[in-house]
């Protein structure tokens, strides 16, 4: 339905919340590269207010937006052919998340496992910000009426949340079309990138051991290590996929290496069928390093010049307010809000 009623476009977005890890990159910003290069517009935020649901150092806070705008464009995102900003720079967002919680039901929120494994037993001490953040990730989707929202597999809940908020909308308002029922796009190999020290838990820049990620700004050294400490387990790799089955260790190593290397994973297998890890691992560590280091070193030199970044999110910001404003002001009709002036905008 979304393909046919509205105009395809594609948004996501990442926190500034610390470091980038190789499941940020292999999940989610190698794939926005590939959408920039089809005929879809593509828009990718800098969630900051995302960031802010839990403390953040503003000087930090900073830090990372801007390396995550070097990691953008380091990767190969384009300004000349996808949006690129912040957040915050856009007010749609926080004002159109206001209306979605009004939208979304308790029981919808509760339901929400990013939040329960977040919170955990510390439901009561964290913000209220933390709890209303799908309602705000809809809003960021919706703002912009985008019909593919390409993410990793821990965002698919809320990209269906997005699609119940979207649909009571249309219902409630009597609006049928108005927003789309947008698809989130989890393809390829890296869906969920595991952590190199424990295969079950996804790979996360919060995690307690450095050793258990690879950070898009480690060095080649660093690189090597952490593959050749990575966990994996006694036996060769398999003959077939099939036998990655119960091996979670593995199977993630052969996926990382399969969409470091654009391939899948079964041409992976065929072509390391019986190796033994002492010949996997360090053509694995090899692999990222030569698809990494190129992108952190450019990420560096970038940082050298914050002025530059700045202006690449003062420009995305005003694309990006130029498509959302008006898609606001309909949503501010539909709900019944008086409009007695041009918004000074
Ligand atoms: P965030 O910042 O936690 O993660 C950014 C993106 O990286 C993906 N990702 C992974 N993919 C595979 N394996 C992993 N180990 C891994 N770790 C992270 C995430 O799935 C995500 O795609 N709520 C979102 C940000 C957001 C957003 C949006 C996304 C805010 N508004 C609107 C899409 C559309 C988040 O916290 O992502």
């Amino acid at each position: 339905m979304a393909e046919t009623l509205h105009t395809q476009r594609v948004f996501s977005g990442i926190k500034p919340s610390g470091g980038l890890t190789l499941g940020n990159y292999l999940g989610a910003i190698q794939r926005f590269v590939d959408m920039q290069n089809t005929d879809i517009e593509t828009i990718y935020c800098v969630v900051d207010l995302h960031a802010i649901t839990v403390w953040q150092d503003p000087s930090e806070l900073r830090h990372a937006t801007r390396e995550l705008v070097a990691a953008y464009v380091a990767s190969g995102l384009d300004t000349s052919k996808s949006i690129i900003f912040n957040q915050s720079q856009v007010p749609a967002h926080a004002e159109l998340g206001w209306i979605f919680n009004c939208v979304a039901r308790m029981g919808w929120m509760n339901r929400m496992t990013q939040f329960k494994e977040k919170a955990g037993k510390n439901a009561e001490a964290v913000s209220l910000g933390l709890y209303a953040y799908p309602s705000l990730m809809a809003a960021d989707i919706l703002a912009y009426k985008a019909t593919h929202v390409p993410v990793g597999e821990d965002q698919k809940q809320h990209v269906e949340l997005t699609r119940d908020i979207a649909a009571k909308f249309n219902h409630d308002f009597k609006v049928p079309d108005f927003f789309p029922i947008t698809e989130p796009i989890i393809e390829g190999a890296s869906t969920r990138v595991m952590g190199l020290r424990d295969g079950t838990k996804k790979m996360s820049k919060s995690g307690a051991s450095d050793m258990d990620r690879i950070n898009m700004t480690d060095s080649a050294e660093l690189i090597v290590k952490k593959f050749k400490k990575a966990k994996s387990d006694a036996e060769p790799l398999p003959e077939s996929v099939e036998g990655l089955k119960d091996r979670p260790e593995a199977r993630n190593l052969v996926n990382i290496y399969a969409s470091l290397s654009g391939r899948t994973s079964e041409s992976v297998i065929e072509e390391y069928a019986g190796a033994q890890w002492g010949r996997f691992k360090p053509a694995l560590a090899d692999l990222a390093v030569s698809v990494l280091e190129p992108i952190s070193t450019e990420m560096s030199r970038l940082m050298q010049d914050p002025a530059e970044i700045d202006k690449i999110l003062a420009e995305g910001s005003a694309k990006a307010n130029a498509i959302a404003q008006p898609v606001l002001e309909d949503v501010y009709d539909i709900v019944g809000f008086i409009r007695g002036q041009q918004w000074p905008r």
